[in-house]
């Protein structure tokens, strides 16, 4: 961490400043030691230079689902952070319409940042500082992964239970709320975080056209492959991912015609490396928790905070939500055919 990371930050249980304990520091980086809360005096400890404010007894589904995804996000971090050029195609997708460039000079916060990918790329549009938060120890990996990179800092920290003193200008938050036990509850959580001129992007799972998801695959989620030792659960994501591969390869192959469902979707995953689909299946497979959100619904969310809201579809199974206080600060405006349209 570096100790400029300090004036952000506050105790989560009481909102005090914190002060700096002993430390062991290499090249101006603190690599190990404590952070100790002036008002009740809590300590929280510095490992592999991240800050930890995460409380050791959560509830067990939500450190089964953060675990698996640590141990996913780890496993694959090389192929992940290989291709720079596809993973900054892929952020600008996902934050569609927002244009990264609005990034510039504003405080950013990305909840949930997983190993860091899209740090690295958030980081390139110059921001003024980025704070990257996530509630596993994959938030260490996070730290290795962006500590060349003087405006990005790492904390492991519950989106629920946030250290941070200075209020976010823009967050991007992408495929976390809906792992998370109350989602609806996680979304008032980052508005919170929000500055009066602030704005927020939130990507979710769709509850349009998934359909068999619904009926097959989350069952099968929460009473198979969530519970499958990890070696298993590799194998299985393996031999499915393979089967992927090929469907988006036929895909390519000019098999759209054929009206092939999932088509938006197979067209955005036809671009991965195989092993990156691996990761991809794995992750759909591991986590207790995945919640699956309609369009209304995420209005509701949004109108209950009194924001400015767009909602946009992505690959046609999924949600992008853009939040703000006034509508100037949303990229866009609604077009009145947006939404999801249903699969053949
Ligand atoms: C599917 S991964 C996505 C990672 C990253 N957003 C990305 O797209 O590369 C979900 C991440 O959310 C994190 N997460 C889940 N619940 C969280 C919470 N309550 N607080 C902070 N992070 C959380 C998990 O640990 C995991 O790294």
């Amino acid at each position: 961490m570096r100790p400029s990371l300090l004036e952000h930050l506050c105790c989560p249980a009481c909102r005090a400043p914190l002060k700096l304990g002993e430390v062991k520091v290499d090249g101006g980086w603190i690599e190990e030691g404590s952070l100790t809360c002036t008002g009740c005096a809590l300590v929280y400890g510095i490992e592999y230079g991240v800050p930890n404010f995460v409380e050791p007894r959560g509830r067990a589904d939500v450190q089964q689902t953060t675990s698996g995804f640590a141990r996913n996000w780890n496993a694959f971090n090389d192929i992940i952070l290989e291709d720079e050029k596809l993973n900054d195609e892929l952020f600008r997708d996902w934050i569609l319409p927002m244009d990264p460039e609005v990034m510039r000079g504003k405080i950013v916060l990305e909840p949930g940042c997983g190993m860091g990918r899209w740090l690295r790329v958030a980081a390139t549009y110059s921001p003024k500082i980025l704070i990257g938060l996530d509630y596993s120890e994959v938030a260490y990996t996070a730290g290795r992964n962006t500590k060349d990179l003087e405006n990005v800092h790492v904390v492991r920290a519950d989106i629920l239970r946030m250290p941070l003193k200075t209020k976010i200008e823009l967050t991007y938050c992408l495929g976390v709320v809906h792992h998370t036990p109350e989602p609806s509850r996680t979304f008032d959580a980052l508005v919170e975080a929000m500055s009066p001129a602030g704005a927020m992007c939130v990507w979710v799972y769709g509850k349009e056209n998934n359909g068999w998801i619904h009926n097959f695959v989350t069952p099968m989620r929460e009473h198979v492959t969530s519970r499958l030792p990890h070696g298993l659960l590799n194998v299985m994501s393996k031999v499915l991912a393979a089967q992927l591969y090929l469907m988006a390869g036929a895909y390519k192959l000019g098999l759209e015609k054929l009206g092939m469902p999932y088509a938006d979707y197979l067209r955005y995953l036809r671009r991965y490396p195989f092993r990156y689909m691996e990761h991809i299946v794995y992750d759909h497979l591991v986590p207790q928790i995945a919640h699956y959100h309609s369009g209304p619904e995420l209005e509701g969310w949004a109108k209950k905070n009194k924001l400015q809201y767009l909602l946009s579809p992505r690959n046609n199974n999924s949600w992008r939500l853009h939040v703000a206080w006034s509508q100037a600060q949303l990229p866009g405006k609604a077009e009145p055919a947006a939404g999801l349209r249903a699969e053949a």
